[in-house]
């Protein structure tokens, strides 16, 4: 029997942006690698590492020239970027112009014609670096997110032998907010170069459609692509996961247990902990967050220290301006909020601007009443599933925002939009008031969800998709 790609029998190339580990250098020049930020390296790893895989990827550091090495079964494969490369194809272009214009323009989106220049120079340096390591004919790539959007094409040129697989880990934008990029077509063409498409929602595969016929005049049916050169592909939503039962496992050790007593202890035994945890990025809608909290304290329907926000906030994109702008306004806000309402000893938010290790994640969703997911805009938020995949206890509310992709498919959550500051307070209320029983039966249809599609799952529609495609195109092209 043939293995699906990415089971062991068939080793897949993974390109993303980031490598799994970062190299962080310390105060006395020293190095260590750290765990990478944000949703695509937690869920990529257990699937590079169950097929004895390579990752080829940026090790986070500029001017950074390594060699390939071995780590926790995987191979790695550094790709260097120069600080100027940095600044401009990933500070630059990535994250000042793809991203707030694909999270429907909730930051400004800036157009730099040199920062373009940069994202097509270092895609044709991660291009070049998969075909140099990839195998023979039929090797799986699987190439990952908006920063590396170019690559499919630029690797079908050098190598068609390969079976080439892409993932938006992020929304695509509607026709109207798209049509702004001045590189529309370019992008647009650089997907067309996969055998497959994979999108977090169906939207964002129909946006995607739209987008292609509009610029690049290709047919569609259905999800189905046809290219006017003979090649077909597909592009269609597989929503991404977590790895359910080792977050359940992790949820259940005693030590998690314990951990996450203690942590309810030092905040002081409150009734209710509040719980958000987020990078801190302006697509998260922690403002809105902390204006409908603050809000419930001045109005006396939430009391501190009886009810507490732990507001977790991981550094991100430091260098990115509207970044620090953002930093800067929620670290007011919080001020505000705790100026009115801490007592001595007793904050009513504890903000922590800091990561920690996922022990640490699954102790805190435990010990929290509440959740809060609000995002403006977000692709799936892996954060609310690793919520539900840690509550084996079947408590704790979730408050989920509709426009992460996430509440398509947890629909027990309390689901709010979060532009609606009323609606949030009210939303809030209602998580925090629930009935145990309600609550239980809310959290075990989620928890049914989460554990039946994993992130295993998610890889193997995936990649058995990417085969499928990629064997009705041999056989057409067989005499
Ligand atoms: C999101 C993106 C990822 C990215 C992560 C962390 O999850 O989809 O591609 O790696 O954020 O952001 P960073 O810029 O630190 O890689």
């Amino acid at each position: 029997m043939r293995g699906v790609a990415g089971t062991r029998e068939t080793p897949v190339v993974v390109v993303a942006n980031r490598l799994p580990v970062d190299q962080v250098t310390l105060g006395d020049g020293s190095t260590e690698w750290r765990p990478s930020p944000g949703g695509l390296v937690a869920a990529l790893e257990p699937v590079v590492q169950s097929s004895g895989g390579t990752w080829v990827g940026w090790p986070g550091a500029p001017d950074t020239e390594l060699d390939p090495f071995d780590a926790d079964g995987m191979h790695v494969v550094p790709v260097a970027l120069s600080a100027e490369e940095v600044a401009e194809y990933y500070e630059g272009f990535s994250n000042g112009t793809l991203w707030p214009l694909y999270h429907d323009v909730t930051g400004e989106p800036v157009f730099e014609r040199r920062w373009w220049d940069a994202y097509r120079t270092v895609n044709q340096r991660f291009a070049d670096a998969v075909a140099e390591v990839a195998d023979g004919p039929g090797t799986v790539v699987w190439v990952q997110d908006y920063q590396l959007q170019l690559v499919p094409d630029m690797l079908r040129r050098r190598r068609p032998d390969l079976r080439i697989g892409f993932f938006d880990h992020i929304p695509f934008p509607g026709w109207e907010i798209y049509a702004r990029l001045p590189w529309r077509k370019q992008i647009i063409d650089g997907l067309l170069g996969a055998d497959l498409i994979g999108f977090q929602r169906g939207g964002d595969a129909a946006n995607f459609l739209r987008a292609a016929r509009s610029t690049s005049g290709v047919v569609t049916r259905g999800s189905v692509i046809e290219r006017g050169d003979g090649r077909q592909l597909r592009a269609a939503a597989f929503p991404i996961s977590v790895d359910a039962a080792a977050l359940d496992e992790l949820s259940r050790r005693p030590e998690t247990l314990a951990r996450a007593a203690e942590l309810r202890r030092d905040l002081g035994n409150p009734t209710t902990i509040v719980l958000g945890v987020d990078r801190l990025d302006y697509t998260k809608g922690i403002l809105h967050r902390l204006r409908a909290y603050g809000e419930l304290l001045d109005e006396g329907r939430l009391g501190a220290p009886d009810v507490v926000l732990v507001q977790v906030a991981s550094p991100s994109r430091e260098r990115v301006e509207e970044y620090q702008r953002l930093r800067d306004e929620v670290e007011v806000t919080v001020g505000r909020i705790n100026g009115d309402h801490s007592a001595v000893g007793h904050p009513a938010v504890h903000y922590l601007h800091q990561t920690f290790p996922k022990e640490e994640m699954a102790a805190l969703y435990l010990a929290a009443d509440v959740l809060l997911v609000t995002p403006l805009r977000d692709g799936m938020n892996l954060v609310a599933k690793e919520y539900v995949a840690c509550r084996h206890d079947e408590r704790g509310s979730l408050v989920l925002s509709e426009f992460a992709g996430a509440a398509d498919e947890l629909r027990q959550a309390f689901l709010v939009n979060p532009w609606d500051i009323d609606g949030l307070k009210d939303a809030v209320l209602r998580a925090i008031a629930v009935a145990p029983a309600e609550a239980a039966r809310r959290m075990r249809a989620m928890r049914r969800r989460v554990s039946e599609f994993d992130v295993h799952r998610w890889a193997s529609a995936f990649l058995g998709g990417l085969e499928m495609v990629a064997e009705s195109k041999a056989e057409r092209a067989a005499p």
